[in-house]
């Protein structure tokens, strides 16, 4: 501790009698090392936005496995990135405890989690909603990012490390909707900022980036065609590696003092602007 330091402790102590000192460790971005160290699960890592997550991850330096309920898409997409694969089904939560030891054994040691894995059935009106339909999109993005979370959260604290989950939200889960999709979205939203309350004091983060609609199997969308959305978003689609890059800041150390936090990802299209 510095002179400066000993009397600013000093000073603290006689105004407010002995309290255990805090230090911050502050980060810096340094691209291409931003996740040296950083050892992370990607649900959905396959394809789509969890591939694009995958390879920016693995850019800057993480060990990355990503997971799946197709063994092909997993191999050949862990060939083009560098990284490891591993089978599972997020709506099987009896799977999750195996996953997580086996991820760990791969890794050796995790201290990230993406729960990415997710679907929209796209159904056409209220009325073609079923229960079929309803359990489906609960079970896979709601019910599934929940107990993979709990499991991992569970084995971080057993190892006593310190680390973050990201999941991937949607603008939809910060506005209206009447399908099954857009209620697991905001329920998302709801336990992001409820298991980082939780986990303020121990060193583990939780956080969400909430893309606008964007490129990939889900939407149809072609990350090479048009993006012209029209009226939608300030006029255009956005594309996964767009959302990856803010992911990778979110799992990364530089946002060390960030937790809780929603982050949209979609020029600013869902703000309810008292002006429109
Ligand atoms: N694209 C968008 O416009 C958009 C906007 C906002 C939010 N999101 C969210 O972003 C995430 C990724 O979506 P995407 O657009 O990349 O969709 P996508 O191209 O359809 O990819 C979905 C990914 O999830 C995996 N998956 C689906 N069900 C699974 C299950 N039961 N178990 C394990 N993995 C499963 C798929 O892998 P397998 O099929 O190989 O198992 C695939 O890797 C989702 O959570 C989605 O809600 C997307």
């Amino acid at each position: 501790m510095g002179i400066k330091s000993k009397i600013m402790h000093l000073v603290s102590f006689l105004l407010h009698g002995e309290s255990k000192p805090i230090y911050a460790q502050v980060s810096y971005l340094s691209p291409g090392n931003r996740l040296a160290g950083k050892k992370i699960i990607i649900t959905g890592g396959g394809r789509g936005l969890g591939f694009a997550m995958a390879k920016k991850f693995a850019a800057e330096g993480a060990e990355v496995l990503i997971a799946g309920r197709n063994e092909q898409t997993l191999k050949d997409s862990a060939a083009m990135i560098g990284c490891r694969y591993l089978k599972l089904d997020v709506s099987t939560p009896s799977e999750f405890e195996p996953f997580i030891e086996k991820s760990e054994k791969i890794l050796g040691g995790a201290n990230v989690l993406v729960n990415n894995a997710g679907i929209s059935l796209h159904e056409r009106t209220f009325f073609d909603v079923t229960p079929e339909t309803f359990d489906k999109q609960i079970d896979t993005n709601l019910k599934g990012a929940f107990f993979l979370t709990q499991v991992f959260i569970a084995h971080l604290k057993n190892r006593n490390t310190k680390g973050n989950v990201l999941f991937v939200s949607s603008e939809t889960g910060d506005t209206m909707d009447f399908r099954p999709y857009g209620f697991t979205k905001a329920a998302v939203n709801s336990m992001v900022q409820g298991l980082a309350y939780l986990f303020r004091k121990e060193g583990i983060r939780i956080n969400a980036v909430a893309p606008g609609i964007t490129a990939s199997d889900m939407t149809g969308i072609k990350a090479g065609g048009n993006l012209n959305a029209g009226e939608y978003a300030a006029g255009r689609f956005y594309l996964p590696e767009e959302v990856a890059e803010i992911a990778a800041f979110l799992v990364s150390d530089s946002s060390g003092c960030v937790s809780g936090q929603i982050i949209t990802c979609n020029n600013a299209q869902t703000i309810n602007a008292r002006w429109k």
